[in-house]
C-alpha cells in the first residue's frame, strides 16, 4: 500500500485511522501538548515504522569530505564568511580509507557530505566515486550541495547511488532569506531533487526544525511537501544556533516570527514533527540525526529511533579534521573515533531491541 491509498476519498484525509494529516492536521498535531495525545503519536509513529521498514537499524558512515563553501547560508557553521574556520579537503585515498573503515565496520553506504565547494571537482568525485565502488560493496551517497546537471549525471554514472540535498523550506520567503543568493548562482532545491530523481538518484531531502522565521504553518507544509515528492530519506533535526552566523547571533531577533507562530527549535517538537514524518511517509529512510543527538546527548538518538526513525549516520570522518567540519557547536560524538562510536551505536540500538540492518539499506519498495 503507497501512502496515497491511506486517502479514503472525502470522509478523512489522509493518515492512519485517527490520524488526520492534511495541513491543518499536522499543524494541530505539531502544537499537541496533552500527554496521552502524543503518547499515542509515538505509539502510532513507532507501529508505522516497524510494519513498512522493520526492526532493522541501518547505519551510514558519514563522511565530511570538505568544509570549504561557497555559500552564505545564514545558519550554517561553513558558510563562506566564516574567517576563524580551519578549513580542509580531504584527499581521495583518505576518502576511500574512511570508506574501507565503514565496510569494515558493517555499515552498508557511506554520504559524502561537504560544503559548496567547487574544489571537489567533477573528476575527483567521479575517481572517489569509482574507488569505492571498485573496492567495496558499499552504497554510495552524494551530499555536496546544488551541484551542475553535468556533474551529477556524471557521478551517477561512476556509481553514484543517492544524493541528499535539505529543501531546508518550503516558504518561498524565507527561503531567500536564508539562502543570500550568489549572484549569478539562482537556488532551486526543488528542482535539482525532481531532475536527480530523473537520473536515478535515489534522492533524501529534509529540514531544520526551528529555524528562526519557521512557522507552524511553514513546518506542516514542509511534512506534505515530503509526501508530495515522496522522498527516499528524509533528515529532520532541531536548529542549532552557531555563534559564527547571522542566525547565532544578537541579530536573529529580526528574524524570528511573531512569538505565537514561531516553531520553537526544542527536542519535543522535533520529535513530533519525526513522528508525523513516519506517518505520512511510511516506507522512507528516515534518520536519528546528529542534530538531534546533540541537543540531547543522553537520549536523542534513541527517541529519534523509537519515533519513527530506522538510520544513524555514524560519522566515520578523521577527527582532526571532524573537529573542524562545525556546522554548529559541540556536535555530538565529535571526538570519538569510528570504533568507539560503533560500539556505542551498537549498544544503543541493541537496549532499544532493535537490529543492525545489514547491506546498502536502499529504499525497497520503489522501482528506481
Ligand atoms: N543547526 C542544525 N542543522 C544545521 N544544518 C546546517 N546548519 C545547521 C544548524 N545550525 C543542516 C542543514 C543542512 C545539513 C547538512 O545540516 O539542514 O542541509
Ligand atoms: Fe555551506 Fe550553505 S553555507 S552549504
Amino acid at each position: 500500500m503507497s501512502s496515497a491509498e491511506w486517502a479514503d476519498g472525502a470522509s478523512r484525509a489522509p493518515g492512519p485511522p485517527g490520524f488526520d494529516l492534511d495541513h491543518a492536521g499536522l499543524k494541530a498535531w505539531l502544537q499537541e501538548d496533552d500527554p496521552a495525545r502524543l503518547e499515542l503519536l509515538w505509539m502510532e509513529a513507532d507501529r508505522v515504522r516497524k510494519a513498512r521498514v522493520g526492526d532493522a537499524v541501518h547505519l551510514r558512515g558519514l563522511i565530511e569530505v570538505s568544509s570549504h563553501c561557497v555559500r552564505h547560508c545564514l545558519y550554517c557553521g561553513l558558510r563562506a564568511p566564516t574567517v576563524e574556520l580551519e578549513r580542509f579537503r580531504m584527499e581521495a585515498d583518505e576518502i576511500l580509507a574512511c570508506a574501507q573503515e565503514a565496510h569494515r565496520l558493517g555499515y552498508g553506504s557511506v554520504v559524502l557530505q561537504a560544503g559548496e565547494d567547487p574544489g571537489l571537482t567533477k573528476a575527483f568525485i567521479t575517481e572517489v566515486v569509482r574507488a569505492i565502488k571498485g573496492d567495496t560493496p558499499l552504497a554510495v551517497t552524494l551530499s555536496l550541495g546544488e551541484r551542475d546537471d553535468e556533474e551529477l549525471r556524471e557521478w551517477k554514472a561512476a556509481g553514484a547511488d543517492r544524493y541528499l540535498l535539505r529543501f531546508e523550506t518550503t516558504d518561498p520567503v524565507l527561503y531567500r532569506r536564508i539562502h543570500p543568493n550568489l549572484p549569478g548562482v539562482p537556488s532551486d532545491r526543488f528542482a535539482q531533487l525532481q531532475r536527480m530523481r530523473t537520473m536515478g538518484y535515489e534522492i533524501g531531502t529534509g529540514v531544520m526544525v526551528g529555524i528562526p522565521g519557521q512557522t507552524w504553518d511553514t513546518l506542516a507544509s514542509d511534512i506534505l511537501r515530503f509526501r508530495e515528492f515522496d522522498m527516499d530519506m528524509i533528515g529532520v533535526g532541531p536548529f542549532l544556533p552557531s555563534p559564527r552566523t547571522p542566525l547565532g547571533g544578537q541579530g536573529v531577533a529580526a528574524f524570528l516570527a511573531a512569538p505565537s507562530d514561531q516553531v520553537p527549535n526544542d527536542e519535543l517538537t522535533t520529535l513530533k514533527a519525526v513522528a508525523l514524518t513516519r506517518l505520512v511517509c511510511p516506507d522512507s529512510n528516515i534518520p536519528s540525526t546528529t542534530a538531534l543527538a546533540t541537543l540531547d546527548q543522553a537520549r536523542g538518538r534513541e527517541l529519534g529511533l523509537l519515533r519513527g526513525a530506522n538510520v544513524v549516520m555514524p560519522n566515520v570522518t578523521p577527527v582532526h579534521y571532524r573537529i573542524r567540519y562545525e556546522i554548529y557547536p559541540g556536535k555530538a560524538c565529535v571526538n570519538e573515533t569510528a570504533e568507539a562510536c560503533q560500539d556505542c551505536l551498537d549498544g544503543r540500538i541493541r537496549s532499544l531491541g532493535r537490529s543492525l540492518g545489514k547491506g546498502p539499506g536502499g529504499r525497497s519498495s520503489r522501482a528506481m
